[in-house]
């Protein structure tokens, strides 16, 4: 029988208790299970680069243990290999691992657009363009899903920032939601078919994301025709009545409390409609049929292989940035200097919830010496960031002299790739651009290599000869980096965001910072913008170089009636050894009466050629690759006129171009020229918007919130309420409980000392481990609101039940 019947019919059998108990965890990571009906209580883990399977869970979030697992290089690296196999190849690995650990579903892959260079969890995100987004995580869901494993698309959606993450309303207008913010996450829901998708925590256009019934129902399920399970965040549901009638299934995570009696006094009040929640409990139980049908697929895990494929795409993501006078690749022969820490201590994935615990870890140094390399070395800087090091700078700097060939790594501070933190800025630690200008006065032979998951500013690039950026590489990122190093492999990644020359660049960065934080720049997010506004970057969107050359010739292309385009091509390697390019294709519409981005990238193709090699490329593009949004029909549509197709080997450097018709649909194209000019002359003057240009591409009104909004409720945060007596004192108290939790660890105080503010009361369960019960926070929300006598008997009550 079908799994959605038998889905159907189990649940028909379901006493109503049951079935709310299926619509929320039954701990942080495990959902409850019904023995009578052979519905196991299935395990769901974080990754998404590698398994993060929680087995000892600690006092609070920050002290639990996971089992080691393959750390994979993280989502930016997986998105720079262009490469829809590998990334394939990675899922199905990671789901081998899921496999012999028993988990049902992995958190991942994180699909938001990256608005900002500084997000602290950019690394986690594949790129800012949707549609390279799109195509990598379908690749990766599809591998992970053959193994009979799931997935959960998340964060569902416009979850750019770290700061406010919980609480942030972004605002953005209809066409930029759909043409950025949402069209990645269509790919992957359509191509991909993850079992699940999970809910973000912030707000869009005014609802937070787990209530939002225009994203989840409308768009999501009645549109895309999403069939599969929505969950929350962890601690994402404010109103869960709200999450239900939105079309959130699953409330993650639970306390092993009795709060789905809550959801089932909502039906028995007919707050609820027990017809919802019967749709919610289908969705899970055909979520659990799939796992245990998915048990039967036989599968292997091989360690070593899966040790090579991480190190596979730490090869093939890796961007050579600069290579003059062909400094690289090195040689083995030579007299090498390796300075750095990051050398021997590497950065190799970033911090929160996607951490994996490593089953290895190389670094670049031994891979150096493996390879018989005769090799000095001096850490050279402080990872105290603030910390001037004279000594450790005149260490290295006597290394290097007299060297044929100097390796400097450097890279983002672990501190700074942070869930729940963005970035202060986009510049590297002052003592690590100190030392490579240092050096760069005594030693001109200078390759620097750059590890984090984010774009830096790089005003010393013209110090040194050669620039390698190996991201947040993984488990086997040392012989990875050592190998392009010495030329045994050819860079072959490209750089799947923008590197602006400044951060004070990036338009996003005018307006951030605000709760209410405005997408004034609408579609013009990373090469869009830097591209069209003819803003000089420093690295492009798709740049990347070889230590080979390739030739691009003979475009030819076809024009169907049915408007799709017969795309042929010819690629070449002209120089004297195999390499892979990444050929990108973008269209752009000439004379549009819409504002519109010079270029956006409609297919992209990574080809393997040997040396002297030509191969023919063939591809189609369908009208699809011409659609803008109309926000006046509310619906994808094409604008008559020419279009460019550009066959290009980064967004800046077109190879081949030409024009051809395309016949338009027969509806009027909205224009905005007159209301928000700036969007039309972003090429001619700075971009800045007016508020009310901003209103009037959004449509009206901004659905602003506002702050201190009484009476206060379990997402108000502590900043709110401070202005209440017992605002205040529950704030201290707060404020000393963590500095007892963090001791002396800088890292943990700084999250906690920037977030502690905002955080909403109802994730105070998810970080004290459901200690801090859900009853107690909704007495001290009572208590707030001047109900002094039910909020603290009720808090009360809940101490004495923790005594007991
Ligand atoms: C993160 C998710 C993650 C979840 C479970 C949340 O804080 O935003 O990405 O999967 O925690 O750890």
């Amino acid at each position: 029988m079908n799994l959605h019947y038998k889905a159907v019919e189990i649940t028909s059998k379901l006493t109503l208790e049951e079935k709310c108990k299926l619509c929320v965890g039954k701990n942080f990571w495990q959902l409850y299970g019904i023995d009578s009906l052979e519905i196991p209580s299935i395990w769901i883990s974080d990754g998404p680069h590698g398994l993060r399977k929680e087995v000892v869970l600690g006092e609070d979030i920050f002290n639990s243990k996971s089992e080691k697992s393959v750390c994979f290089p993280t989502a930016t690296a997986i998105a720079s290999t262009f490469d829809e196999n590998l990334a394939f190849k990675m899922g199905k690995s990671i789901g081998e691992e899921c496999r012999s650990k028993d988990v049902a579903v992995i958190l991942g892959p994180g699909c938001n657009i990256k608005r900002l260079p500084i997000c602290g969890r950019n690394f986690e995100y594949f790129s800012e363009d949707p549609y390279v987004s799109g195509k990598i995580a379908a690749a990766y869901v599809k591998g992970v899903q053959t193994q009979g494993v799931g997935t959960s698309i998340k964060h569902f959606i416009a979850n750019n920032q770290e700061r406010y993450r919980m609480i942030v309303n972004s605002i953005i207008d209809e066409r930029a939601l759909r043409e950025i913010y949402l069209s990645g996450m269509e790919i992957a829901i359509k191509e991909g078919k993850p079992w699940t998708v999970m809910s973000a925590y912030n707000r869009v256009n005014g609802d937070y994301c787990s209530e939002n019934n225009v994203l989840i129902n409308e768009i999501l399920r009645n549109e895309w025709g999403y069939r599969g399970l929505v969950m929350s965040d962890w601690g994402g549901v404010n109103n869960f009545r709200k999450s239900h009638k939105s079309g959130v299934d699953l409330e993650m995570p639970g306390y092993d409390d009795d709060y789905y009696k809550e959801i089932k006094g909502s039906v028995e009040s007919g707050e609820l409609s027990q017809e919802i929640i019967d749709k919610a409990v289908i969705r899970i139980i055909e979520l659990v049929l799939k796992y245990k049908k998915g048990k039967e697929i036989p599968y292997t895990f091989d360690l070593q292989e899966q040790i090579n494929l991480a190190q596979k795409i730490c090869e093939e993501s890796s961007v050579l940035l600069k290579n003059e006078d062909n400094i690289l690749p090195g040689n083995r022969k030579q007299n090498i200097a390796v300075i750095g820490i990051y050398a021997r201590i590497p950065r190799i994935q970033g911090l929160g919830s996607s951490e994996v615990n490593p089953i290895e870890i190389d670094n670049a140094y031994d891979a150096f010496i493996e390879n018989g390399c005769d090799v000095s070395y001096a850490p050279g800087y402080s990872l105290n960031e603030n910390k001037y090091d004279e000594k450790l700078l005149q260490e290295a700097i006597n290394i290097v002299k007299n060297k044929d060939i100097v390796y400097v790594f450097v890279g983002i501070p672990k501190e700074q790739e942070w869930e729940g933190l963005d970035r202060k800025n986009m510049i590297l630690p002052i003592n690590q651009e100190n030392l490579i200008k240092e050096i760069s006065k005594v030693n001109k032979n200078l390759v620097v290599i750059i590890q984090g998951g984010a774009p830096i500013e790089m005003q010393w690039s013209d110090l040194c000869k050669g620039i390698l950026l190996t991201h947040l590489g993984g488990s086997r990122s040392g012989h990875g980096t050592v190998n392009l190093l010495l030329g045994y492999k050819n860079p072959c990644g490209k750089l799947c965001e923008t590197y602006p020359i400044s951060l004070n660049d990036c338009p996003s960065m005018k307006w951030y910072q605000n709760k209410n934080e405005k997408y004034k720049e609408s579609i013009f997010v990373g090469y869009r913008y830097y591209d069209t506004a003819k803003i000089k970057v420093k690295y492009p969107f798709g740049y990347g170089l070889s230590y080979t050359t390739f030739e691009y010739s003979n475009l030819i292309m076809k024009h169907n009636e049915d408007d799709t385009v017969n795309v042929k091509i010819t690629i070449s390697n002209r120089g004297k050894r195999q390499g892979k390019e990444i050929i990108q294709v973008y269209v752009s519409c000439l004379n549009s009466l819409l504002y519109r981005a010079n270029k956006e990238l409609k297919y992209f193709k990574k080809v393997d050629l040997e040396q002297g090699q030509s191969k023919t490329i063939k591809f189609n593009l369908n009208r699809d690759a011409f659609k803008y949004y109309n926000v006046e029909t509310h619906n994808w549509q094409v604008e008559g006129g020419y279009y460019k197709v550009q066959i290009a080997s980064s967004c800046e450097d077109i190879q081949l171009s030409k024009l051809i018709y395309i016949t338009g649909d027969k509806v009027k194209t909205p224009d905005f020229k007159h209301k928000s000019p700036s969007y039309y002359s972003i090429d001619k003057k700075e971009f800045n918007v007016g508020e009310e240009e901003f209103i009037s591409i959004y449509g009206g009104k901004l659905p602003l919130i506002k702050d201190n909004i009484r009476p206060f409720t379990i997402n108000s945060t502590i900043k709110d309420v401070e202005s209440t007596f017992g605002g205040k004192l529950i704030a201290s108290i707060i404020r000393k409980k963590a500095e007892e939790t963090i001791g002396n660890d800088e890292m943990l105080s700084m999250m906690v000392n920037e977030n502690i503010d905002d955080l909403p009361f109802r994730t105070f369960m998810m970080i004290t481990r459901g200690k801090m019960s859900r009853k107690f926070v909704y007495g001290f929300v009572d208590f707030l609101n001047g109900r002094y006598v039910k909020g603290i008997k009720d808090m009360m009550k809940e101490l004495k039940n923790l005594k007991e």
